[in-house]
């Protein structure tokens, strides 16, 4: 979850550096630090909190720079802190090293160089790297680099530099994403965890595999596989688009991209509805018909929001296309025992492409030999190149941590899935006409929900004093009330759970009290009947309640504290209308209490490590 950024070129390398960093921040944010080579000497400047602290210091110093190295942190080992921030170097002062990724074994490797009298000046794995390097070094920078990596375990996106090496930056990854992209007359080369930080370069760019070891100078760039042969790398051309920044006018990215959805659900609708106005097509599926209509099991992965959609997604598939699916935890699914069998369709979903537990769950399904379709947000990505297929979201940069456009895309897409499988098994024409009907109707209803931002607001004002809250939703409203636990919880940092309804009466319910309010997702026809005595048995034990339900439902004004009508639609599209009451409402509360809403404490975009 860390950012890692080189560059070597005919450019000012701390500008470009600086500039890769602000792209690369949303990895994670705890510090951020750079360095470089001047005349043979080595400098380091690193500071703690966003790069903008960092580029306010670096501003302000006359560097020539011959190269730099640059990293924005998300702590693993070693609290966020100036001496836990990268880059790190040996006690020699020769190496500055920079690091994303985990080095499980660095406990060992530590003790055995103190027993030879290094001094380490961090509690990072890092600094295990760097130190290493240079106990081997005798002069070959490559050799020196290459026995390292044989005694680490773990993984790792590294880039360093040496002060006798003036002209070279070296590279190297395992199990973890980097990037290099040079430009066609090799005038310049930047190194990057992401290869969407080559913004305004139009470069050639390779992945690094496992192990293999990239020196990078100033005018080659000399790759080694992990036998230390020298070996040749396919590349692709990246445009790197102009990425917009600006929050056009709105006070947070967060809120911009919450009302961003209408466009974007209606982006997906645009996509890849088919033209019959009754089906969807898929050409990115790797499936024949013949294998699709063979498809007996959906199995779906991801993680935090991801997971939510994909939880969401069960009911689609299994209601529409009658195929039973089911949707796992990445990080729980990986150490589970596989039971797939060839005719199981596997969906990973991952906004950012970049989630290691996701990843790692993929890599579990392709090693059975069974296909994995992708969803997901950013070209480019880990998953987009380990996937038989990939769906793309096209919702544009997410740039708030928290999801918020990206999860509605996924739930159009997903919809859009299960309606192409149900239409090539016993889904009339005339059922998938009045599905699609009803889809072109949600970005207007979503349109609805945000002219009414005002209304949330208040209702958030009301209930920001409350430190702990309780989500209660049945069947598609059970998701988004983990969903909208999810969104207070990371913005807000306020204690926030979710429960089937049903399982209240099974303990939670001895949690009811005045100081607990209980949030009610009710946009569930099926089982709003339910709702309604599964409210009312909260509020006869004292807890505020806030009531989200369909346009004209009844019965809830007498019983619930406060009600908040949504635009009615059929019950497996309604958590694409309540997701959005949920995330103003934890906007809403987040902005009272005014935390970091677009760069929560302790979160990261992106999830890279396990
Ligand atoms: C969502 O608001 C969180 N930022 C987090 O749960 C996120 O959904 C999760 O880390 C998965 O990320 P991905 O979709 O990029 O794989």
């Amino acid at each position: 979850m860390c950012g890692i950024f080189g560059y070597i070129g005919k450019k000012d390398p701390l500008k470009v550096c600086m500039q890769g960093l602000k792209l690369l921040e949303y990895r994670g944010y705890d510090s951020a630090g750079i360095a470089a080579l001047q005349k043979g000497e080595l400098i380091t400047i690193k500071e703690v909190g966003k790069v903008s602290i960092l580029e306010e210091q670096v501003n302000q110093l006359d560097l020539q720079l011959d190269l730099a190295i640059a990293h924005t942190r998300w702590a693993t080992h070693g609290k966020p802190c100036k001496k836990n921030a990268h880059p790190h170097s040996d006690a020699q002062s020769c190496i500055a090293l920079i690091h994303n990724g985990i080095i499980e074994n660095f406990a060992s490797l530590r003790s055995k160089l103190e027993k030879k009298g290094v001094a380490f000046a961090s509690e990072t794995d890092t600094e295990v790297i760097a130190q290493l390097i240079a106990d081997h070094y005798k002069g070959d920078l490559l050799s020196s680099v290459h026995t390292t990596l044989s005694e680490l375990k773990g993984s790792f996106a590294i880039a360093l530099i040496h002060k006798n090496h003036p002209d070279t930056i070296v590279a190297t990854s395992r199990d973890n994403p980097l990037a290099i992209g040079f430009s066609n007359d090799l005038s310049e080369t930047i190194i990057s965890s992401d290869p969407n930080a080559f913004l305004g370069h139009n470069l050639n760019v390779f992945y690094l595999k496992d192990d293999e070891i990239a020196l990078v100078g100033r005018d080659s760039i000399e790759i080694y596989d992990k036998r230390k042969k020298k070996i040749e790398k396919k590349t692709e051309k990246i445009q790197a688009e102009s990425i917009s920044f600006s929050k056009e006018g709105f006070e947070h990215y967060l809120l911009k991209e919450i009302c961003e959805q209408p466009f974007t659900v209606q982006k997906v609708l645009v996509e890849n509805l088919a033209e019959n106005g009754t089906d969807a097509h898929f050409p990115q599926l790797p499936f024949s018909s013949r294998e699709l209509k063979k498809i007996d099991r959906v199995l779906i992965v991801g993680c935090g929001t991801s997971w939510h959609a994909g939880s969401i997604a069960v009911s689609l598939f299994e209601e529409m296309a009658k195929i039973p699916a089911s949707c796992e935890i990445a990080s729980e699914f990986r150490y589970k025992p596989p039971l797939l069998s060839s005719n199981t369709l596997a969906i990973a979903i991952s906004q950012s492409g970049e989630t290691a537990d996701t990843l790692g769950a993929v890599r579990k399904i392709r090693e059975r030999g069974i296909k994995v379709v992708g969803i997901c947000n950013v070209k480019n990505s880990s998953l987009t190149r380990e996937v038989d297929g990939c769906i793309y979201l096209h919702a544009g940069p997410e740039f708030s941590v928290c999801s918020t456009k990206a999860f509605t895309s996924q739930l159009t897409l997903l919809s859009l899935i299960a309606l192409f499988l149900a239409r090539s098994r016993k889904m009339s024409e005339e059922e998938g006409e009045v599905f699609v009907s009803e889809l072109k109707k949600i970005p207007q209803k979503i349109d609805e929900v945000l002219k009414r931002s005002s209304e949330i607001e208040l209702l958030a004002k009301k209930y920001s004093h409350f430190q702990n809250f309780f989500f209660l939703g049945r069947r598609m409203m059970f998701p988004i009330c983990q969903e909208a636990a999810l969104k207070l919880k990371e913005i807000s940092y306020l204690n926030a759970c979710a429960y089937p309804a049903g399982e209240m009466k099974h303990g939670p319910i001895a949690l009811i009290s005045p100081t607990l309010p209980v949030i009610a997702f009710c946009q569930n026809e099926q089982t709003y009947e339910k709702m309604i005595s599964n409210i009312m048995e909260v509020k006869a034990r004292g807890a505020p309640i806030l009531a989200f339900a369909s346009q004209g439902a009844k019965g809830l004004s007498s019983i619930a504290d406060d009600l908040f009508f949504l635009p009615s639609c059929p019950d497996l599209l309604s958590p694409l209308i309540s997701t959005v009451a949920g995330q103003l409402f934890a906007y809403f509360i987040a902005k009272v209490i005014g935390t970091d809403i677009d760069k929560p404490r302790n979160l990261a975009k992106s999830v890279t490590v396990e």
